[in-house]
């Protein structure tokens, strides 16, 4: 096998507890957009999608993302390596391949797509509208009940925020508010799809509110104030506090350490 980068081996434990109604059903269906050297991919095959019937379908490039590239990760010959690491599970026949490859960027792919998903892994451009883009287009796709996943919801590696994939979560955070759960949320973000606008449950309103409400108003808040001593004044003073100070324990959210 050939791993020269491993983004997933951290995710497993909750994807352990997420996916394992999931675990060796069968007729199940996975998607997985951006698969890079199939790390996610083999995981999955190998200990979630265990039963013969069941399979996932992939969506990438295989040119690596623009980040990627920026940041000098190798992208050459992505497909023959994630060739290579799934042989086992890929057949040239896509009716008996358990691992079935859709080689494209996934604003095209995902339109052509009319499968419907237990599980999907949100993982290709980092790129906010992107990202968007990539949510909007398979949350159509994501059966009632299904999992999804957004991996790098914490990344902020760009100070410009729309080339950072959070704020494209954020957004369907709000817009989708009522027809999700959120399940888990650290670096990735995890939600199951609900089938009707139903009130939040305590762990999502709580969540929802940590992570949406607070990140607008603490940016604002940054936004106006010039010093730390004039910030924490006007957090003190909003009913928000509370929620500032979960919001600080939150690691890889915004790069407002300085204010703590
Ligand atoms: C972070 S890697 C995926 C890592 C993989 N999920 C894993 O866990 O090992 C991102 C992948 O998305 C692909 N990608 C980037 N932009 C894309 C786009 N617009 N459409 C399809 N794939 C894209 C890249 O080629 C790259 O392989």
């Amino acid at each position: 096998m050939t791993f020269l980068y491993d983004w997933f081996s951290n995710n497993i434990p909750v994807w352990e507890k997420a996916l394992k109604r999931f675990r060796n059903k069968e007729n199940l269906l996975f998607l997985e957009i951006g698969c890079f050297e199939g790390k996610a991919t083999l995981w999955l095959v190998e200990n979630i999608l265990t039963h013969p019937t069941s399979k996932i379908v992939v969506v990438d490039t295989f040119q690596g993302g623009e980040d990627q590239i920026y940041f000098g990760v190798q992208t050459n010959n992505l497909l023959s390596k994630f060739k290579t690491n799934l042989k086992s599970y890929i057949s040239k026949n896509p009716k008996t391949s358990k691992v079935i490859i859709k080689k494209g960027f996934s604003g095209k792919v995902l339109r052509s797509l009319n499968d419907h998903f237990d599980f999907i892994y949100i993982d290709g451009s980092h790129i906010a509208k992107d990202v968007l883009e990539d949510i909007v287009l398979s949350w159509g796709l994501l059966k009632d009940d299904g999992v999804m996943v957004f991996d790098d919801y914490g990344w902020d590696r760009y100070k410009d925020e729309t080339l950072n994939p959070r704020p494209a979560i954020n957004c369907f955070l709000r817009i989708y508010k009522g027809w999700y759960k959120i399940l888990n949320s650290g670096y990735q973000l995890t939600v199951q799809k609900k089938d009707k606008k139903s009130s939040m449950d305590k762990f999502t309103k709580t969540t929802y509110e940590n992570l949406v409400l607070t990140d607008t108003f603490f940016k604002e808040q940054i936004n106006k104030q010039v010093d730390s001593i004039k910030f924490m004044k006007v957090i003190k003073d909003s009913k928000f506090y509370k929620l500032w100070r979960i919001y600080c324990n939150l690691k890889d959210t915004l790069k407002i350490n300085k204010y703590k």
